[in-house]
C-alpha cells in the first residue's frame, strides 16, 4: 500500500501541490489526473525523492519515503517513468536497461526477460540506439528501465504524451497487462478519457488540490464530471 497525506510542495513563492492524499492499494492501479500545470508531477516527484515537499507524509508498507533520496525510494521499492521518458539517447536499448538505476546487482537476467516479454519489440530492436528510436519505442522502454527492479509500485508520469493514438493504445495494453500480472501501479495523465478506461480509482488535480476522486464508473455517472474532465 502507497499512503501519500497531506503532501504540500512549492516552487520559491509557487505553492505547486498543496495538501494532496491518496492511496493505491497492494495490487491496486490508481490514476492522478488534471490539466497542464495542476501539479501532477510535482506530485510524483515528491513522492519519489526528488523533489522536497514541505508538508505531509509518503508511506510504503508504513516505511516513510519522504525526504528520502530517490536512490533510497528505489530501493524500498518504487520506480518511475519520468514524463518525457528521459532514455539515455546514445546508449542501446539493453544497455539502458542494464544500467538503469532500477536494475540492482542481482536478477538482471530475469528482470530483462520478463521486460522483454511485455515488450518483444525491445527485445528485437536491443541493439539499436535509443535515441533513433519512435516515441512510442522509448515510451515502452522508459517503463521497461523502472521494471528493472521489480518494483512493488509502478510510478509513471504521462505515458501518453506526444504519441499518436494506436501507439497510446499499445502503451497502455502493456501497462494494464502488468496490472493483470499483479503489478501495483500510480499513473498520472492529461488524458483523463484513456486513464479512466483502465484504472480501478481516480484523483483529479486542480491548481494543486485533489478537487474529485472515485472509481470511473462512479465518476463516469457524474454529468459535472464528464463536462468538466472528460469533454
Ligand atoms: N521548474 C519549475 N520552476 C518553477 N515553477 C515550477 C516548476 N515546475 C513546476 N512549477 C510550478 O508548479 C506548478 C505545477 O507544475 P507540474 O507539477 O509540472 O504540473 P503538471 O505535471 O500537472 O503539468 C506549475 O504550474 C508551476 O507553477
Ligand atoms: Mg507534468
Amino acid at each position: 500500500m502507497l499512503t501519500v497525506s497531506g503532501l504540500s510542495a512549492s516552487y520559491g513563492a509557487i505553492r505547486a501541490v498543496e495538501d494532496v492524499s491518496l492511496e493505491v492499494p497492494v495490487g491496486g492501479f490508481a490514476a492522478l489526473l488534471g490539466a497542464n500545470g495542476a501539479g501532477k508531477s510535482t506530485t510524483l516527484r515528491s513522492i519519489m525523492g526528488l523533489h522536497r515537499p514541505i508538508k505531509g507524509s509518503v508511506k510504503l508498507r508504513d516505511v516513510e519515503l519522504s525526504r528520502l533520496s530517490l536512490h533510497r525510494v528505489v530501493r524500498l521499492g518504487m520506480a518511475f517513468v519520468p514524463e518525457g521518458r528521459m532514455v539515455a539517447a546514445p546508449l542501446t536499448v539493453e544497455e539502458n536497461l542494464r544500467l538503469s538505476v532500477y536494475a540492482g546487482r542481482h536478477h538482471i537476467a530475469k528482470h530483462l526477460d520478463r521486460v522483454y516479454q511485455l515488450f518483444p519489440r525491445l527485445k528485437e530492436r536491443r541493439t539499436q540506439t535509443a535515441g533513433l528510436m519512435s516515441g512510442g519505442e522509448q515510451q515502452m522502454l522508459a517503463i521497461g528501465r523502472a521494471m528493472m527492479s521489480g518494483p512493488d509500485v509502478l510510478v509513471l508520469d504521462e505515458p501518453s504524451m506526444g504519441l499518436a493514438p494506436a501507439i497510446v493504445d499499445l502503451v497502455f495494453e502493456a501497462i494494464v497487462a502488468l496490472h493483470a500480472q499483479g503489478q501495483t501501479v500510480l499513473l498520472v495523465e492529461q488524458n483523463a478519457a484513456v486513464a479512466m478506461s483502465v484504472v480501478q480509482y481516480a484523483y483529479f488535480l486542480k491548481r494543486g488540490r485533489i478537487v474529485l476522486q472515485g472509481k470511473p464508473s462512479e465518476l463516469r455517472n457524474s454529468p459535472e464530471v464528464m463536462e468538466a474532465y472528460l469533454g
